[in-house]
């Protein structure tokens, strides 16, 4: 009997309420850092499927790939010039949908990044913008302003990109002399489309059945949060404490804004025509969590990701109350909540959570960084951390190589960085890299397994030989052995669909909750405690008899 993508979509449809997304743990692909079966040292999709075993063994329900659309890679494919294209550094079509079909043959769901608030510079449409007349239909899609001063010399207002630098770049009109600029927040290779122009809506429309009827299971959003921009684009300066993404800044006039609801509305409609619970995540870094809520009312979004709590300090009364603030706000809106502790634009959680200064999301750390994490205690608290969130009911996120425990790489030659941001900041900033370096497979191999060539877009650390999968699969200590289990149980034990109580009487330094058969306790303070009664399911770390030390949390079965 031949296995088709209708008998996979078959098993894919769930009681409302029941929807895989609700619960699911993901598994975040960054397709160039992942595995690279052509050896030119940037991974690609047949890297992807070649380890899809390896992921089933780990024990995850879906995976999100980072974008592997055509891009000149100006900002790691984030950057779209074809959003209907698999970019030839990543392979092709046909390895997209072999690698779609492998996965769902073992029951693994797929998301892919989508990219709309805007294109690569070398998008059709941006090219024809340029070439056209400001005013013209062409230039609609985008977002061209005349500029200020009095020869229009000066941008348009005063923003400033979130990698650096302003927000506006002047072109020069078919005529050769300095003309309109337009709006990019990120980097001036990433043109901002005007989501007030139907042909843009209608574009996006149509990119999201391409996926879907290619099967895919859901889409990641990028910068959901961005779409919309205030009417007249009224000056705003950035909190330079607020973070690259404006997270704590209110009322910043390009994000946040009402107008994307509508937006969300419509791609509600264009996935319910489908069959199989395809879900949509948001990546939208709002100042609360209430307010992220109203991106996955009913009939918007399904999911966002909960960066409330992937920012909260290593701290238990803080935990508890991002933890009780999200069920509550996201259960509001019957929507699961997401839980998450790194991706590809943060440090990593196993030198994060050791930090000693502030570190702004998307500054990264380096060699001059102030607070250069204890990489034993970063660990420790990881492993502690992610014990945790898994947990806790709802939908939890993973960046590929955290199951390895591997640290942010903090060395990285200055010649060796490529994020925008390094370059925008003439390296302020360190920007993204160090968490981004590819992951380690086999320990004595060639770009530790990577692929088999040796080559890799960014130098992995020689440390990283004692983390590679190969070196951790079989030690029962291993940080690896560690996700496999806590994932096996919280499979067996239906975690993601339970209920949270807490626990009192453990003092303020240590998170203690019951979910159904489950007790779990973290010690985040400087004391061990005394472990209730009842059979030790896994720890994170060694128990100091009945006792649980500093930066471990344990699961307990409940009596
Ligand atoms: C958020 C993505 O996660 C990040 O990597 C990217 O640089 C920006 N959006 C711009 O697309």
């Amino acid at each position: 009997m031949t296995f088709t993508q209708e008998d996979a979509r078959a098993d894919l449809v769930a009681a409302p309420g029941s929807e895989w997304w609700r619960t699911a743990v993901i598994y975040q692909i960054y397709p160039r850092s992942f595995a690279d079966a052509s050896g030119d040292g940037l991974g690609d999709l047949p890297g992807v499927t070649a380890h899809l075993d390896d992921l089933k063994d780990l024990g995850v329900d879906a995976i999100w790939l980072s974008p592997f659309q055509r891009s000149p890679q100006k900002d790691a494919g984030y950057d779209v010039a074809d959003y209907r294209d698999v970019d030839p550094i990543f392979g092709s079509l046909g390895d997209f949908d072999a690698m779609l079909a492998a996965a769902h043959e073992r029951g693994i769901r797929v998301i892919v990044d989508l990219v709309p608030n805007h294109s690569s510079d070398q998008h059709v449409w941006f090219q024809e913008a340029l070439k056209a007349a400001p005013g013209s239909p062409e230039r609609a899609r985008y977002i061209f302003r005349d500029g200020t001063g009095e020869n229009g010399e000066l941008p348009p207002n005063t923003w400033e990109s979130v990698f650096g630098g302003g927000m506006w770049k002047r072109v020069t009109e078919a005529d050769g002399t300095p003309g309109q600029w337009y709006l990019h927040i990120f980097d001036e290779s990433q043109p901002d489309f005007d989501w007030t122009n139907d042909e843009v809506r209608a574009e996006f429309r149509d990119v999201l059945r391409f996926w879907l009827d290619r099967g895919v299971d859901g889409f990641r959003v990028d910068v959901a949060h961005g779409l919309i921009k205030a009417e007249g684009l009224p000056d705003f300066t950035p909190d330079p404490d607020g973070g690259s993404m404006g997270g704590d800044a209110e009322e910043v006039p390009y994000w946040g804004q009402p107008g994307v609801h509508d937006v969300w509305r419509e791609w509600h409609e264009v996935l319910a025509a489908y069959d199989g619970d395809r879900a949509l995540c948001a990546e939208a870094w709002l100042p609360t969590v209430e307010q992220t809520a109203l991106w996955v009312r009913p009939d918007e979004m399904h999911q966002a990701f909960n960066f409330h709590y992937l920012e909260t300090e290593w701290d238990a009364t803080a935990l508890r109350d991002v933890i009780t603030e999200s069920l509550r706000a996201y259960g509001e809106v019957g929507a699961p909540s997401t839980w998450v502790l790194s991706n590809h634009d943060v440090v990593r959680h196993a030198s994060r959570l050791a930090l000693t200064a502030e570190n702004p999301q998307g500054a990264g750390i380096g060699p001059n960084s102030p607070g250069k994490p204890d990489p034993v205690k970063g660990l420790s608290r990881a492993r502690a951390a992610t014990s945790l969130m898994l947990a806790l009911p709802g939908s939890s996120y993973l960046y590929q190589g955290e199951e390895l425990g591997l640290p942010e790489v903090i060395d990285l030659p200055d010649d060796a960085r490529q994020d925008p941001t390094w370059f925008r900041t003439n390296g302020e900033r360190y920007g993204r890299d160090g968490c981004r370096v590819p992951i380690p497979w086999t320990a004595d191999a060639p770009a530790y397994g990577f692929n088999d060539t040796g080559a890799s877009w960014l130098p992995q650390p020689a440390e990283w030989a004692d983390l590679a999968r190969d070196a951790q699969v079989d030690d029962p200590s291993s940080t690896l052995t560690l996700y496999r289990s806590l994932l096996a149980e919280r499979r067996v034990r239906d975690l993601g669909a339970g209920e949270l109580e807490w626990l009192d009487g453990f003092g303020d330094d240590v998170v203690a909750f019951r979910n159904g058969s489950l007790l779990v306790i973290a010690n985040l303070g400087d004391d061990a405690v005394e472990l209730p009664a009842g059979e030790v399911l896994l720890a994170s770390g060694p128990l100091d008899g009945d006792r649980l030390p500093t930066d471990t949390t344990v699961w307990i079965a409940a009596a």
